[in-house]
């Protein structure tokens, strides 16, 4: 989703920003663009469709723009088409203000309506550009940069992380946030904006989050920060502890790969500070036993591969907690009318803590009265704000825009968070508690042991690149996990996939299984391996070429129906999901490599989707 980047301090401000926007590009975006004042306090813009490099190209490297203080933006088009013209910076009519955007302004057609007979004359078709014009006209009413854009935010509706430069005042940014992700950078002479770390961490790693409704005014010496009612506020920073490189490829070809291989560290460091003496310690949580005890119902609300933790989430709490718990998506949730109170336990789950939809969703149980559980990978992302309790992930910094690493330390964690209700509630049997507590130390080896057979994956990927549609089948655990294997295929390779429930084949989809169809069969489920065999045998039957999953104790038995089958170490039950959805990562980024796809920025994808 789109982009921002501000800096003003003492060197030149353009290559500064293309570098910041060069970070930014995991987010997606369809073009980019900076704005720098010049020593003669005139505002430069220079924008382009397409990416940062042929922004770069277009300044040579930021060369061609003189100036100390700047903002940049990469955008991903909500409002008119990607275009020139529709990029950011916008520059108000009379060249005053430069603008940047993430989000939408509800009430633009109204506020360019009335411009418009005011005599403004609009460039772009976008909601955005109402801002810089708006500004402009505020401006020339009260001759003061930081009451116009009071004006401004007063008068605008929806959702906004602004970044405004001002000719007539040279040396400063002024910065605005509602409902969408902008933090501030304290540098040495240096000050910055960014709408994530990652553009701005080469050259700070002290932060603070703007709330909703704050104003920033950075200049060179500093940033004040100011409330809606333009009280100053006290900013408590943040210091990011993570390197620089764990936002670099390291020598990988492609951030997923990379991020897939991350994993069984991003396990470590999300599980075994929470092991202690056998037991899952949450030291982090505030959740007392007497309250998971009263909860009388139980959400999890997220989207997308977020969403398919929760689905085998679902599955393992109700488990250990023999509670019902429902799973919902929050593009659906939030508009559903939500049968949700004070004794309603809702558990978010967002890897970037900024989805648009999950945070919606969170606000409407929270004003419900329900209590907010997050697990969310961003430290200090919006949804980690605004929840009761979270649980970090601290599975570092996930740049591709196909999950991976996140997903796995999300479901180590929601894992844990099944046994510490298990065991507040008394549903837990204490064999399983302890044998998964167990596994769930092994879980980072083990995830090594399926990592080192990523040739055969490749391998097999190589043959099976080129099918036009491809099914995920599987019961229970292995359905869910169907669910995510099939999303992190078409996401990345743009081939047609299906997840299905393999009992529901027969209900009508089989009927699309036809000779040389491929079916990823799911059967590492051993309480189920039987049905699995004998949905295999069915699809076989229909001419389809199957790619098995399974564990190492049923690869023999499986083999003597499959040719191709690939296996996993056996562990804890619950824990089957968490060494399955390896190679079905593989298996997608393989297939995604082989048909030459721009797998860590997949076509219309977004790292973040900060819009509805
Ligand atoms: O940051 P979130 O976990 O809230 O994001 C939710 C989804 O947008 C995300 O999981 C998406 O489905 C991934 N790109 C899938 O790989």
């Amino acid at each position: 989703m789109c982009g921002i980047v501000g800096f003003v301090g003492a060197q030149e401000a353009a290559p500064v920003l293309l570098d910041g926007l060069t970070r930014l590009e995991y987010r997606g975006y369809d073009s980019a663009g900076v704005a720098v004042v010049s020593p003669q306090y005139e505002i430069q813009v220079e924008k382009t469709k397409g990416y940062v490099k042929e922004l770069s190209a277009l300044i040579h490297g930021g060369a061609d723009l003189h100036g100390t203080i700047g903002i940049g933006h990469t955008r991903w088009a909500t409002h008119g088409a990607p275009s020139d013209v529709n990029s950011h910076p916008h520059l108000s009519e009379g060249g005053k203000f430069a603008v940047i955007h993430n989000g939408i302004i509800e009430n633009y057609v109204e506020i360019k309506e009335f411009l418009i007979n005011q005599g403004v004359t609009f460039r772009s078709e976008t909601d955005s550009e109402v801002v810089a014009q708006l500004l402009e006209f505020y401006y020339n009413e009260c001759h003061d940069f930081f009451e116009a854009v009071g004006r401004v935010l007063r008068r605008i509706e929806g959702a906004y992380a602004l970044g405004m430069l001002c000719a007539d005042c040279p040396d400063r940014i002024i910065a605005a946030r509602k409902d969408a992700p902008l933090l501030l950078g304290y540098g040495e002479g240096e000050n910055f904006i960014a709408s994530d770390v990652t553009a701005i961490i080469k050259h700070t790693r002290e932060v603070a989050y703007m709330e909703d409704g704050e104003v920033a005014v950075l200049t060179r010496e500093g940033i004040e920060v100011f409330d809606a009612l333009q009280q100053p506020v006290a900013k408590e920073r943040h210091h990011i502890d993570w390197e620089v490189s764990a936002a670099e490829k390291g020598g990988y070809p492609h951030f997923m790969l990379k991020e897939i291989f991350e994993q069984p560290e991003a396990l470590r460091r999300a599980i075994s500070p929470r092991l202690k003496e056998g037991k899952i310690v949450f030291d982090d949580m505030k959740l007392t036993p007497e309250q998971i005890r009263a909860f009388t119902r139980v959400f999890i609300v997220a989207c997308g591969s977020s969403y398919h933790v929760g689905m085998l989430g679902k599955y393992t709490l109700e488990h250990l907690t023999r509670r019902s718990v429902e799973v919902c998506l929050a593009s659906e949730f939030r508009y559903a009318d939500p049968i949700v109170d004070k004794n309603t336990l809702v558990i978010v789950i967002s890897q970037s803590g900024e989805t648009l939809d999950t945070m919606a969703a969170l606000r409407e149980a929270k004003a419900r009265g329900a209590y907010i559980l997050s697990i969310v990978n961003v430290v200090g992302s919006s949804i980690a704000r605004e929840s009761d309790d979270v649980l970090y992930t601290w599975a570092g910094p996930e740049i591709a825009v196909a999950t991976t690493k996140a997903y796995s330390t999300q479901l180590a964690v929601l894992d844990m968070i099944g046994l510490v209700f298990g065991e507040a509630l008394g549903t837990v049997d204490s064999a399983e508690y302890d044998e998964v507590v167990a596994e769930l130390e092994r879980l980072p080896e083990k995830m090594e042991t399926v990592l080192k057979n990523h040739e055969d994956i490749q391998k097999y990927a190589a043959q099976h690149f080129n099918h036009n549609s491809i099914f995920f089948i599987g019961r229970n655990l292995d359905f869910a996990l169907g669910l995510e294997g099939s999303l992190k295929l078409k996401e990345i390779s743009y081939i047609h996939s299906e997840a299905y429930a393999s009992g529901e084949l027969k209900h009508g989809t089989i009927s699309l299984i036809e000779e040389g169809t491929l079916v990823v069969a799911l059967g590492t489920y051993g309480k189920l391996f039987d049905k699995a065999l004998s949905n295999i045998i069915e699809v076989k039957a229909r001419g389809a070429d199957v790619l098995a999953l399974t564990t190492e104790k049923h690869r023999a038995e499986l083999e003597k129906t499959v040719s191709n089958v690939l296996t996993i170490p056996d562990t804890a039950t619950m824990l089957l999901p968490s060494l399955g959805v390896v190679p079905l990562q593989l298996f997608a980024y393989y297939v995604a490599l082989q048909r030459g796809c721009d797998i860590d920025k997949p076509r219309n994808l977004a790292k973040s989707v900060t819009v509805e």
